[in-house]
């Protein structure tokens, strides 16, 4: 019986593995719907992200395609190299993060981090859906702040496409090199160490 929840967790933890390598920013977005249930689940997965203090500092300005002029005042605050492929997104969103603790009214030195770690949790989720996230730091901070009413108290920090990805044969000429482009990462050793910087076991 042991024996059997070992060999559970350890598929778990290899199916987690694999979903976390298939994540991908892809820039091919197909129109295919993201539905508002879809959207809640991502979300919830954003909500039950660790915070410093649990202060929960993220928030999410949402636009769905459907959305008209909302859509495209969202897309205005994204940089006009990334809307060239982003504006074909059903979903796109706009991230803040809250500059002080609420508990104290204190700088949050960590307010970007837990962010983060939301859309890492949100982008987690949208693999495990078949969704993607394409987050960007490419955006304009300048019209976000003309065109929604942000609280002084909140930094501009990403722009992020959500959507399904196109089937490889159907990814227009203009973006078929960046969509197929191999995904490298630095090794192990070169960012893990041990009791000397630089060294590593790994
Ligand atoms: C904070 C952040 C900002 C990013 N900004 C942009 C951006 O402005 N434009 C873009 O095309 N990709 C952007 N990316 C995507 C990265 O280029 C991408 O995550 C990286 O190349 C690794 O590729 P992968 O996500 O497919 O593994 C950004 C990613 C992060 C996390």
């Amino acid at each position: 019986m042991e024996n059997q929840t070992t060999d559970t967790s350890q598929d778990l933890g290899q199916l987690q593995l694999d979903l976390i390598k298939k994540r991908k920013s892809p820039v091919a977005f197909s129109d295919k719907e993201v539905t508002k249930d879809q959207l809640e689940q991502l979300f919830e997965a954003a909500r039950w992200a660790a915070s410093c203090f649990n202060e929960q500092p993220w928030r999410f300005v949402v636009a769905t395609r459907d959305q008209g002029d909302h859509y495209k005042k969202v897309l205005n605050g994204i940089h006009p190299h990334n809307q060239t492929w982003a504006q074909n997104a059903p979903v796109l969103m706009l991230t803040f993060a809250k500059k002080t603790f609420d508990k104290n009214g204190k700088p949050n030195m960590h307010s970007w981090h837990d962010l983060g770690l939301a859309v890492g949790n949100m982008s987690a989720q949208a693999t495990a859906m078949g969704l993607y996230v394409h987050q960007m730091a490419g955006i304009v901070r300048e019209n976000i702040l003309n065109d929604f009413d942000i609280p002084d108290d909140y930094d501009v920090v990403s722009g992020i496409a959500i959507g399904y990805k196109l089937d490889i044969e159907d990814v227009p000429e203009d973006l078929i090199a960046r969509e197929t482009k191999e995904r490298t990462r630095k090794p192990l050793n070169e960012i893990v160490f041990d009791n000397e910087w630089s060294e590593s076991s790994f």
